[in-house]
């Protein structure tokens, strides 16, 4: 790795605190998009909830709205599993048994599974995050889920507790997870027992985090796996690289090529509504609004992605003159 990375830096606070709240005050009346309802407990979210936070690598926090609002985390959890797998057992030997490539379905596709000769995706996907699960250090149930609610801790630098009600509430309503991790047995893709996996699956999807966490868990992932406030490496700086990559191409799943072209920049959504965006060397930026568009993405988030990417210029491709002419 280079002795020295630029990644640029973000304004100054006052330029911040500005944006996110005018980023608030512009798409707090936007009414498009739907709540999730193919897991009962998330139905009943209240769709006019929005909260927006901003962590700064040094750990200054920018937040407007319901940015304290607790929801579960659901495929936000990816990324952050995946960079502790990568951890545990080396990111070579993780996208060897995971793969690294989007597969341009949506999230719980089967067809993904089947149509992978190999039963690769990627851990940004149903498919590759349960496979992603079975992989988390320990024999038992129990061991694998005290790796996983830690590591998740060590995130977000404060205990993180299961939101028993969307847990149960998905445990109910199961069947398509259960039987992608059946046809990854099938494929010899999976490496603990399916039923146990998928169920350690649903309870990491279940934590319970706010805005204010996510922010700054994304911009842990930003600050080379250091968190801003606890000091604690959570994990190492090549894993936040190869985490980060793959949700360029992955995070927001058949919809990644949209989201990179306006945004820019690696990002992950969850059907409970929130959604994470990270800058590297810079800072994170998470949102919480439930209704969500046709692919699972909340409708509010990405607009607030897409105005701060561009006013506090964070698009990582971003390509201006070197000097004036
Ligand atoms: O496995 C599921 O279907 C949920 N626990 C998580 C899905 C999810 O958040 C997809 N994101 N947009």
């Amino acid at each position: 790795m280079a002795s020295w990375i630029s990644t640029g830096h973000l304004p100054t606070e006052a330029v911040v605190r500005q944006l996110v709240d005018e980023a608030h005050q512009r798409f707090g009346p936007v009414r498009e998009g739907k709540v999730a309802r193919y897991i009962p407990a998330l139905a009943s979210a209240n769709p006019a909830d929005f909260g927006i936070a901003v962590a700064s690598t040094e750990g200054q926090l920018f937040e407007a709205g319901e940015a304290l609002h607790p929801f579960s985390i659901q495929s936000i959890s990816k990324p952050f599993l995946f960079a502790l797998i990568c951890q545990a057992i080396g990111e070579r030997d993780a996208r060897q048994k995971l793969g690294v490539n989007s597969t341009g379905l949506p999230f719980n596709s089967v067809q993904a599974v089947e149509r992978a000769e190999d039963g690769l995706s990627n851990p940004m996907v149903n498919a590759g995050a349960i496979a992603a699960t079975s992989l988390a250090p320990g024999d038992t149930v129990e061991a694998k889920w005290t790796f996983i609610q830690e590591g998740f801790s060590r995130f977000a630098g404060r205990p993180l507790e299961l939101d028993e009600e969307v847990y149960a509430s998905e445990v109910a309503t199961n069947r398509r997870n259960l039987g992608i991790a059946t046809l990854l047995e099938e494929q010899e893709g999976i490496w603990f027992d399916p039923e146990a996996t998928t169920d350690l699956y649903t309870r990491q999807c279940a934590l319970s985090v706010t805005t204010h966490d996510l922010a700054l868990m994304a911009a842990t992932l930003a600050n080379g796996g250091r968190h801003p406030l606890s000091g604690e490496q959570v994990v190492a700086p090549p894993i936040c690289q190869v985490v980060l990559a793959v949700m360029v191409t992955a995070g927001l799943y058949e919809t990644s090529g949209d989201w990179m072209y306006d945004i820019g920049l690696p990002g992950k959504s969850g059907v409970s509504g929130g959604m994470i965006t990270v800058a590297p060397g810079k800072g994170g930026l998470a949102t919480y609004s439930p209704p969500l568009d046709g692919a699972g993405n909340s409708v509010r988030g990405q607009l607030t992605a897409t105005f701060l990417s561009e006013r506090l210029g964070l698009h990582l491709l971003a390509s201006m003159p070197a000097s004036p002419i």
